[in-house]
């Protein structure tokens, strides 16, 4: 069923009696990025899913956002649907999103999965280039810097053998409200680090790479795992920074695996 919940688009399936995933989407995607999750998921779990402020269908107002803001959004949600310590799955953006929020409000929740993100803020490298996108969005428009930016998110045989759901990617990314998706630089480049927090991390979690993402790398997410006290850690064969979209019967086993082992079993 679709909500509107504080301006957001909030899709849930599932028994609200089950156990409950939320899913955060990462930039510059929205909600169905988690479409092959809900799809499988839905039958053991309570799945809930949204568009972050300015993507997809969600409200895009002035288009000022910050993480700060990202993180009250999603609880906002969770406070709605009166959650019980809810799994909180984060890919990417959707991945520093889940951080902060898990450093706030950590006993809310009953485990974390971590999919190709990083703990780490931008450094001042990282911020001239986030200026340098907001630029082309102005100048040349959305299109040009997605078609400069996504495609190198996939692994390159995603390209190749799954045409149809690169394509539609593609087309969604460029569909989004300019203004929503400046917004989310300026958050991502404004977000403070949680790396100091990694190993005061108490829940459950999991960390997620694709083999052949070169955003957030293997070794770069290894490190991660490893800063987190009884973290387990898996990467996704044939896949790139998107892997619950290019193998997920991978990512969906793993979660799956992960939620019975971890989180069920100590509730
Ligand atoms: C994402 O996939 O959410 C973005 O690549 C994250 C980023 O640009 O830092």
């Amino acid at each position: 069923m679709r909500l509107t919940i504080n301006s957001l688009a909030v899709y849930e399936y599932g028994n609200i009696k089950k156990q409950a995933i939320v899913f955060v989407h990462g930039f510059p995607f929205d909600h169905t990025m988690w479409e092959e999750q809900v799809k499988v998921l839905q039958d053991k779990y309570y799945i809930v899913v949204y568009d972050i402020r300015g993507l997809g269908e969600s409200y895009v107002g002035d288009g000022q956002f910050t993480m700060e803001a990202f993180v009250n959004d999603l609880m906002s949600i969770i406070n709605d649907f009166d959650l019980h310590k809810p799994v909180l799955c984060g890919l990417s953006m959707g991945g520093y999103i889940a951080l902060r929020t898990i450093e706030k409000e950590q006993n809310k929740f009953g485990g974390l999965i971590l999919c190709d993100t990083r703990a780490e803020s931008d450094d001042d490298d990282g911020k001239l280039k986030r200026a340098d996108v907001i630029n082309t969005i102005n100048v040349d428009g959305l299109a040009k810097f997605i078609d400069g930016f996504v495609p190198n998110l996939f692994a390159e045989e995603t390209q190749k053998e799954k045409k149809e759901l690169y394509d539609n990617v593609m087309r969604k990314c460029k569909s989004h409200n300019p203004l929503g998706v400046k917004g989310s630089l300026i958050a991502m480049l404004s977000r403070t680090s949680t790396v100091d927090f990694l190993p005061k991390i108490k829940i459950p979690t999991l960390v997620l790479v694709g083999a052949q993402d070169k955003l957030t790398p293997p070794p770069m997410m290894r490190k991660m795992a490893e800063s987190i006290k009884k973290s387990e850690f898996g990467i996704a064969p044939r896949a790139g920074h998107l892997a619950p979209l290019e193998n997920p019967s991978f990512v969906n086993d793993m979660i799956d695996g992960f939620i019975g082992r971890k989180v069920l079993k100590k509730n």
